[in-house]
């Protein structure tokens, strides 16, 4: 590769993006000779054509200093802060005799007092009466969604639920599964109606319908209308055959009094059967907890419950699945292989959420739980406000090439907006604003199918207590240098500038076409083949 075309010098932070986008040339086929390794080949070259291949490196956002993180989800920056470090080994030191070691199932000798403690601390915590603790969210989908629902239940979800989810929905033994269009109350009522009118079992009283949404929605961030979906569920089905699961994976820590989430910030405690939460995401941890708001048979039966797994029949049946990765939950009490599950729990979530804990956000400047989830909100609505006050905005809506679906609720409402925002273009430039923002230093998510559906792709802005409003204002600044560019590539009359790319994709797209790679959104005019 000559000098010109070397990535390092031509687009910053390169390596990674070089890497992540060089991924994606498929290799000299070695032909292995055993079938098992041909056709695990051959499905990722097919995954490298469709530029959907993902591989691991290091992350964008930290592989230069100028970088700024728009895209973590150390959304209170208890992580690049320090104090998760610190209260860690705090905790740590209390609990100073637990040694690390591979303890046993929790159904077999590996339970402890520590994990009942903190298990129940959380319970109360959320208003809650019993609280499960799993390794992860993800986990704590599948369990719930594999052992709660009955042979006979009707299971109605939003359409953009989260995979794990969909997972546990799946293998569910749910006798019926439904969807109702995304966050719409009126698609609710209606598919609601038909599956209580057509369901004689449900209209008795003897099998119930699970609902199944998210207070944040992950890959729009906006909010789901809970309380009008639990006051339809209430007014079609006065009887409570209708019960609500809350995944609160993006709304812990962000949303309610001392981050509690949205159910309880909306005071539903009472009325939402069971809530999810992952500490991955706000708390900057590990780990997911189930939580229920009055049937403590509930825990118990997720635990003991037979729904035999559908392969092994009898001998590998979720809840094994289930209280095996309980048993990584072991380490949060000994820490030291997954030393930050202990702050998921203990600390992150328990104490945080007790206020006790001051964190240091910015240098010498101290910021309390409280602070750290207005400072994520002040700063979302300082960007919207700076994009809407912007002389550009008008005309780059009205054109089409700047859309952010959030504003149209955004004022007038406090919880319309979280700290996700989505930014959208013409689908064919997403990712050139994608790479403007990140050469000039701003790193943000491109979504894609099939992540969202095909033709849905946008850029995901996570905003966090550590950024700041300069870093805020120098991404909006950022965002309207590319829609001027763009708006005068697309107003030129003269056809050779009308096919030209943006700048900066233009400089990933040479070194792209020198490297035989083509997709991202580069035009068949700079394909080399
Ligand atoms: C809505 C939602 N639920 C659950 C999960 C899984 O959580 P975890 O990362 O703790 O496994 C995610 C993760 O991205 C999520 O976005």
């Amino acid at each position: 590769m000559g000098e010109a075309y070397d990535p390092t010098t031509i687009f910053s932070p390169s390596r990674e993006l070089a890497a992540r986008i060089g991924n994606q040339k498929p290799r000299q086929k070695t032909i292995p000779s055993s079938s098992f390794y041909r056709n695990l080949e051959d499905a990722l070259e097919v995954k490298k054509k469709s530029h959907t291949f993902y591989s691991i490196q290091q992350n964008l956002w930290q592989a230069a200093e100028s970088t700024v993180d728009f895209i973590s989800n150390d959304i209170l920056s208890f992580g690049t802060s320090g104090i998760l470090k610190t209260e860690y080994l705090k905790e740590l030191s209390r609990y100073d005799q637990h040694n690390p070691g591979a303890p046993g199932s929790r159904l077999a000798e590996g339970n402890y007092a520590y994990i009942e403690e903190t298990e129940q601390h959380i319970a109360k915590f959320h208003g809650a009466e019993t609280a499960l603790l799993l390794a992860s969210g993800f986990e704590a989908n599948v369990a719930i969604w594999t052992s709660i629902p009955r042979p006979g239940d009707v299971i109605l979800y939003d359409t953009l639920v989260h995979a794990s989810t969909h997972e546990g929905i799946d293998q569910s033994l749910a006798g019926e599964r439904e969807s109702f269009a995304h966050n719409d109350i009126e698609d609710f009522r209606r598919i609601l109606t038909w599956i209580i009118e057509s369901n004689p079992l449900i209209q008795r009283g003897a099998r119930s319908v699970l609902v199944a949404v998210e207070s944040v929605y992950s890959m729009d961030g906006d909010v789901c209308p809970l309380q009008e979906l639990v006051d339809a569920a209430k007014e079609l089905a006065p009887s409570g055959c209708v019960q609500f699961v809350v995944d609160e994976a993006h709304s812990n820590g962000i949303y309610g009094p001392q981050g509690k989430g949205l159910v309880c910030a909306l005071g539903l405690e009472k009325e939402v059967a069971i809530v999810m939460h992952s500490y991955g995401k706000a708390l900057s941890s590990r780990g997911g907890m189930y939580l229920t708001a009055y049937i403590r048979a509930m825990y118990t039966h997720s635990q003991n419950s037979c729904h035999p797994w559908k392969r092994d029949n009898q001998i590998y049946a979720p809840e094994l699945r289930t209280n095996h990765h309980i048993h990584d939950c072991t380490f949060i009490r000994i820490g030291s292989t997954y030393p930050n599950r202990i702050q998921a729990v203990r600390v992150g979530s328990w104490k945080t959420g007790n206020h006790s804990l001051h964190i240091n956000v910015q240098g010498d400047r101290s910021l309390t739980l409280y602070k750290a989830q207005a400072q994520v909100h002040d700063l979302v609505d300082f960007f919207l406000q700076s994009i809407i006050s912007h002389p550009l905005w008008e005309c780059a809506e009205q054109t089409g090439l700047l859309a952010i679906p959030l504003l149209k609720d955004w004022e007038g409402s406090p919880t319309a907006t979280s700290h996700i925002i989505t930014i959208r273009t013409r689908q064919q430039y997403t990712y050139w604003l994608y790479f403007h923002l990140l050469l000039d230093g701003y790193c943000v998510f491109p979504v894609e199918h099939p992540v969202v559906a095909k033709g849905e792709s946008r850029l995901k802005v996570t905003f966090h207590a550590g950024n700041t409003e300069e870093q805020v204002s120098g991404m909006v600044t950022s965002i309207f240098a590319w829609i001027q560019e763009m708006m005068e590539i697309e107003g030129s009359q003269d056809h050779a500038q009308r096919i030209s790319v943006s700048q900066a994709a233009h400089k990933v797209y040479t070194w792209m076409a020198h490297e035989g790679l083509t997709g991202f959104g580069m035009p068949a005019s700079m394909v080399r083949y």
